[in-house]
């Protein structure tokens, strides 16, 4: 008897720089699963990313992920969404149901969740949750993360209005916006950098003081190297930091799961990735640390030490 083999796929532009193939690949090693998962470069010329999508499902594709640009343009062509997505406003992983309909699903918000409480083990329930940024991966966080109970939500924006916008849209819970001048004198338990100022080697203009005692600071953003979000939150005597690889390889188990009922186990891989993270890209991103941020000139190169060998966490 022939078995053929299952073929999955990550549509995006660019492309060449994700991490999927290499999550899914050792999720399959892992859990002896038969199956192909490539990365598919697609044009953005209006129309080109459904005429994607049907080509791959006319060729047996089983399942997709979908990043930068097409994760809203993936939530408009569904033919149904899960109710997590309905509220993300994006899509990130699709599959066909028996009648062949395009099925979307958002797993990046469960995926943070995953990797906070599960990976390291933090408690959501009865914090101060201060989030910066109010794009696309905040819409997709802040559902999963404000069904964990959080005492106060607070999201912050260069542009106030997409912040207020977010806030309206889940204001059965604890939650409102500002603009970065109104955290002056605010104090929060964890502090998310849910915007796209890392990649960029920036920082959006906070106040020093924002971080209670104990808190700990988590960058969406991951890097071979502590982001700058991750070197402030550093100077800011916060008792851990993280990147969001963790939250990378979370999604993507959620995603592994809903294509084959298996869960992988995610601990393995956040370190596998996290050395193909360190060996492809050797630039540090602690030359680009804005320095007027104050304090000390930086952090000490021993935690550069503790990140390497922890994987992924820097504890003080
Ligand atoms: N780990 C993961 O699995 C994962 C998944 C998804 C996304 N991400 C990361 O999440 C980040 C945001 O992605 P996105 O898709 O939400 O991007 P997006 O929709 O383009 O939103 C970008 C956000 O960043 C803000 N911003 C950009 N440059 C800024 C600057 N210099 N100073 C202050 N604010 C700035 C924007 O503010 P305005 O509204 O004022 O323009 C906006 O709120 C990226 O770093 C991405 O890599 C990680």
């Amino acid at each position: 008897m022939t078995t053929s083999i299952h073929r999955y796929a990550v549509m995006g532009n660019p492309i060449a720089h994700s991490k999927s193939p290499l999550i899914h690949s050792l999720f399959a090693q892992q859990t002896a699963q038969n199956l192909r998962y490539e990365p598919l470069l697609v044009s953005t010329e209006a129309g080109e990313f459904a005429k994607a999508i049907s080509t791959f499902q006319a060729e047996n594709g089983q399942g997709l992920n979908v990043t930068v640009p097409f994760k809203q343009i993936a939530w408009s062509l569904m033919d149904q969404l899960t109710p997590r997505a309905q509220q993300a406003g994006s899509v990130n992983t699709i599959w066909f149901d028996q009648q062949g309909k395009w099925v979307g699903d958002n797993t990046d918000g469960i995926g943070l969740v995953r990797d906070l409480t599960e990976n390291e083990k933090l408690e959501l329930a009865g914090k101060h949750l201060l989030i910066l940024g109010a794009g696309g991966a905040v819409r997709g966080i802040l559902g999963p993360l404000l069904n964990e109970n959080l005492a106060k939500c607070t999201i912050a924006n260069r542009t106030l209005s997409k912040a207020q916008e977010l806030a309206a849209l889940f204001d059965s819970h604890p939650i409102s916006a500002c603009a970065y001048s109104d955290l002056v004198g605010q104090q929060f338990d964890l502090i998310i950098n849910g915007t796209s100022a890392s990649l960029q080697g920036t920082l959006p203009p906070l106040p020093t003081g924002l971080l209670a005692i104990g808190g700990g600071c988590y960058d969406l953003m991951y890097s071979a190297q502590p982001t700058p979000f991750m070197q402030w939150a550093i100077l800011q005597n916060a008792t851990w930091t993280l990147d969001g690889l963790g939250m990378l390889v979370e999604q993507a188990a959620e995603a592994f799961w809903l294509w084959r009922s298996c869960r992988p186990n995610t601990q393995a891989v956040i370190l596998q990735v996290r050395q193909s993270l360190t060996k492809s890209s050797p630039q540090s991103l602690v030359s680009n640390l804005p320095l007027e941020i104050g304090g000390p000139s930086g952090p000490e190169p021993t935690r550069y030490g503790d990140w390497e060998r922890k994987g992924r966490c820097i504890d003080f």
